[in-house]
C-alpha cells in the first residue's frame, strides 16, 4: 500500500523531519515561507494529510476548497484558534494538537516575561548595550520586587497551573485566579491557588495578572480599556496566550499613561506585524512568541503530531483529536 501523502507547512526540528520522511511521502516547506490562502487550499487539495501551525489560516474558504482529498489537519502546536474546527467538522477533515509538551517551557516564558518587566530587565539590556550605563547607584532602574506578590490567572489550563506551581513553590506568590471551566477543587488545592468568582476580581487583586486564556471569538479584546482600567497602578499585565485577547490600542493607551505598570508581551495581534505604538514603550517587554521555543519542547511537539497522524492512518483514534 502506499504511503499517506504529507505536507509540512513550516520547516520541522531535524528529528522530526527524518521520522516523517521515513514514514509518510513527505514534502517539506524548503524556504520556510508562511503558505498564502491559495498554498493552503492546494495543500487541502493535493495532501492526505496537512501539517500546519499558529501561522497558517485555515479558515471555512480554505477547507471549502475542491476536490478536498485532505483527511487530517496535524497542528504543530496546543493552540488551534487558526483554524475552523466547524469547518473542519462539515468537511470531515479531523484536527490534532500538541498539548502538555509545551506546558513547561510556555509556562517558564510567562515567568521570565514577569521577571523581566518587574526588574526591567529590557531596559537595564538596553542601556548596557547603548554604552549609557554610569555606573551603580542607590536610586538605579528601580523595579518592582516579585517574590511574595499575587499573581491573576485568567484561565486555569495546564500552562496557567504550571506558571501558578512555579510562582507558588519559587517566588512565595499567592495565587488567584479565574476560570469558568475550574479543574476540581483537590488540583487547585495543590497549588495553594484560590478561586476568584469573577475576572474583575481578578484583575482588581493582583499585582500581575497573567492571561491564559484560549484565543477564540470569544475571547477576542477580552481586555479592553474597561478592564485594563480594573487593574491596579502598579500591576503588570503579561501575555503568553494569544494577541487578540487584548485591545492592543487600549494596552498602548494603559502603558502610555501608566494605568498600569507595564506589560510582558510574547503575542501580539496580527503578529508578526504588531502595532507600532508597543515599540516606544520602555515598560513593555516584548518577546516574538518564544512561548514553546526550546529544543526539547519542539521536538516533542513534532514528534506528538506525528504520533496523531500514524495513529490516524492505522485507523486508531489520534490522541489529541479536537475535531
Ligand atoms: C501554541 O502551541 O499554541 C503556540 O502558541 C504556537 O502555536
Amino acid at each position: 500500500m502506499s504511503k499517506p501523502k504529507v505536507l509540512v507547512t513550516r520547516r520541522w526540528p531535524e528529528s522530526c523531519e527524518s521520522r516523517l520522511w521515513e514514514s509518510f511521502d513527505t514534502v517539506f516547506n524548503a524556504d520556510d515561507h508562511p503558505l498564502n490562502t491559495e498554498e493552503l487550499k492546494a495543500a487541502l487539495r493535493n495532501y492526505d494529510a496537512v501539517l500546519p501551525t499558529v501561522t497558517d489560516t485555515i479558515d471555512a474558504d480554505v477547507l471549502a476548497t475542491e476536490p478536498l482529498r485532505c483527511r487530517i489537519l496535524g497542528n504543530f502546536g496546543v493552540g488551534f484558534n487558526h483554524i475552523d474546527l466547524e469547518a473542519a467538522r462539515r468537511r470531515g477533515v479531523a484536527v490534532t494538537n500538541t498539548p502538555d509538551v509545551l506546558t513547561d517551557c510556555t509556562a517558564d516564558i510567562a515567568m521570565l516575561l514577569m521577571l523581566e518587566v518587574a526588574r526591567r530587565g529590557g531596559e537595564g539590556e538596553r542601556e548596557v548595550r547603548g554604552g549609557l550605563w554610569t555606573g551603580w547607584r542607590p536610586t538605579h532602574m528601580l523595579g518592582t520586587k516579585v517574590t511574595g506578590k499575587t499573581l491573576g490567572l485568567v484561565g486555569f489550563g495546564r500552562i496557567a497551573r504550571a506558571m501558578a506551581k512555579k510562582a507558588h513553590f519559587g517566588f512565595d506568590m499567592s495565587v488567584i485566579f479565574y476560570d469558568p471551566f475550574p479543574p476540581p477543587q483537590n488540583a487547585i488545592d495543590a497549588l495553594g491557588a484560590e478561586q476568584c468568582g469573577t475576572l474583575e476580581e481578578v484583575l482588581e487583586r493582583a499585582d500581575f495578572v497573567a492571561l491564559h486564556c484560549p484565543g477564540s471569538k470569544e475571547n477576542r479584546h477580552l481586555i479592553g480599556a474597561e478592564r485594563l482600567a480594573r487593574m491596579r497602578p502598579h500591576a503588570y499585565l503579561i501575555n503568553t496566550a494569544r494577541g487578540d485577547v487584548v485591545d492592543s490600542e487600549a494596552l498602548i493607551d494603559a502603558l502610555r499613561s501608566r494605568r498600569i505598570r507595564g506589560a510582558g508581551l510574547d503575542v501580539y495581534e496580527g503578529e508578526p506585524r504588531l502595532n507600532p505604538g508597543f515599540l516606544e514603550l520602555d515598560n513593555a517587554v516584548l518577546f516574538p512568541h518564544l512561548g514553546s521555543a526550546t529544543e526539547e519542547t519542539r521536538i516533542a511537539m513534532g514528534m506528538r503530531v506525528i504520533d496523531n497522524i500514524t495513529a490516524f492512518f492505522n485507523g486508531r483514534p489520534p490522541g489529541d483529536q479536537v475535531a
